[in-house]
């Protein structure tokens, strides 16, 4: 089917949905309290404290991390563990699912599912970090997110720049030599590739699990294949650069009102065709509050890089910006490929599933070939209709997922020098 032409139905979806919208509000079920809520109110309604820390790349981002504290142990020696959001997240992602399945509960041993609070009780000092452009990261020292210049960024900068300064600033602030790190999706790649281009990286990460992991994307089987088969609309997006998908009022009210009516299934079928088909680990009650947090935007540039990536067989590269772009950027008329085989790092998990339509089978194959190291885990969910989204929200995300993660950790991660000051 002709790409626009899809487009053009989405748009259309859009717009009535946005005409119901004003109508469903009189038969939707009451607004779940964390629809409102920004990371920080997530994590104080559950009882922790919430630390927020800016840090400033070189390039003039002002980048929002989140830190969980339990206030029951504040002096404790903690090690430290970094988690990353994937595409058009947030840290909100970490910490989103319902309330009391984040805690430990003694008598089941069940791990819960909100992996960000049940690090902590475990005794992780935990960070959430946001990728220029989120919803917590608009901010710059000279730029506006109205100035298109803001956004001319793809995941060649949070993996060259976000990344590192923000696991430099980690590590000076919790005095750690390692810290842990869990990245979801675009969270693994830009770590792969931070971590094949600057090579001290390898050393300060220890272990980096990685869920839903990417490096090339050619078995993508979402709309973003279609985008990235039209180059029309690829270079249109290119040359009009700019913000995509924000969490703005207008994707919220559609969230809220929707999400929340007997019409839950357009979401969740949105949902579904973004991330693979999974009835049952979707909990529907919960989709409007996933909705307001996601998406949490990103600049119409990364999401050509991405699809660009999907039509470049078997190489990872930087963006691609025309040839007189290029030479301009690189100095060279092709982009340069980021080379997965010089990653050193030797406590490299792996997690990954059958039913995942943007991290397929085939592209997890890329990723070990190239890894030098074996991996310390290289763990396929057994359960087949797993997606993409199942690993950060997944009903038994628990079970299968979290109490992996714990135990790589604890195996693992380092302490780190000096405990938590607060
Ligand atoms: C933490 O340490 C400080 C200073 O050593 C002390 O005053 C405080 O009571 C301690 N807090 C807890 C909960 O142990
Ligand atoms: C922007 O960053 C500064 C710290 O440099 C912070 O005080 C401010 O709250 C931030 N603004 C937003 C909207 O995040
Ligand atoms: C971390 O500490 C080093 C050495 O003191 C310093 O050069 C660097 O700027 C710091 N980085 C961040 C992001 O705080
Ligand atoms: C599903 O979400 C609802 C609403 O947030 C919550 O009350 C419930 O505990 C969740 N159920 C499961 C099984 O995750």
């Amino acid at each position: 089917m002709n790409p626009l032409l899809i487009l053009s139905s989405w748009q259309c979806v859009l717009l009535i949905t946005s005409f119901l919208t004003f109508h469903l509000k009189s038969v939707s079920t009451a607004v779940d309290p964390d629809e409102k809520r920004d990371a920080v109110e997530l994590i104080e309604s559950r009882g922790f404290k919430a630390e927020t820390h800016f840090v400033r790349t070189y390039d003039g981002y002002i980048l929002a991390l989140h830190r969980i504290v339990d206030p029951e142990a504040v002096n404790a020696t903690r090690k430290v563990v970094l988690l990353q959001h994937g595409l058009l997240a947030s840290s909100a992602d970490f910490i989103i699912n319902a309330p009391g399945e984040g805690m430990f509960d003694e008598s089941s041993q069940e791990v819960g599912k909100n992996i960000g609070f049940t690090l902590t009780r475990f005794g992780y000092d935990v960070w959430l970090s946001n990728s220029r452009g989120n919803t917590y990261c608009r901010n710059h020292t000279t730029l506006r997110p109205t100035q298109k210049k803001f956004w001319d960024f793809t995941w060649d900068e949070h993996a060259l720049i976000d990344l590192p300064t923000t696991i430099d600033y980690v590590r000076n602030t919790t005095n750690s030599k390692t810290i842990g790190y869990v990245g979801h999706s675009q969270g693994t790649l830009i770590m792969f590739a931070l971590m094949s281009s600057k090579k001290q990286y390898n050393d300060a990460i220890k272990p980096f699990i990685a869920l839903a992991p990417i490096g090339t994307l050619n078995g993508v089987r979402t709309p973003v294949r279609y985008l990235a088969n039209n180059q029309i609309l690829l270079d249109y997006f290119r040359w009009r650069g700019g913000e995509f998908l924000p969490s703005n009022d207008f994707i919220r009210n559609l969230a809220e009102s929707v999400c929340e009516s007997r019409y839950t299934y357009i979401c969740t079928n949105i949902l579904f065709l973004l991330a693979g088909y999974d009835q049952l680990q979707l909990n529907f009650t919960r989709t409007a509050v996933y909705l307001t947090h996601t998406p949490a935007g990103s600049s119409a540039w990364n999401l050509c890089h991405l699809a660009q990536g999907v039509k470049t067989r078997n190489r990872v590269q930087r963006f691609d910006l025309g040839r007189l772009g290029n030479i301009e950027k690189y100095g060279q008329e092709e982009p340069p490929q980021y080379h997965f085989e010089r990653i050193t790092n030797k406590y490299i998990a792996l997690m990954s599933s059958q039913n995942d339509w943007l991290s397929d089978q085939k592209d997890v194959d890329y990723i070990r070939n190239k890894l030098v190291v074996p991996p310390i885990l290289d763990y396929v969910v057994e359960y087949p209709q797993w997606n993409h989204l199942d690993f950060i929200w997944g009903k038994d995300a628990g079970r299968i997922i979290n109490g992996k993660i714990i135990k790589l950790l604890d195996t693992y991660a380092e302490s780190g020098g000096g405990g938590v000051e607060i």
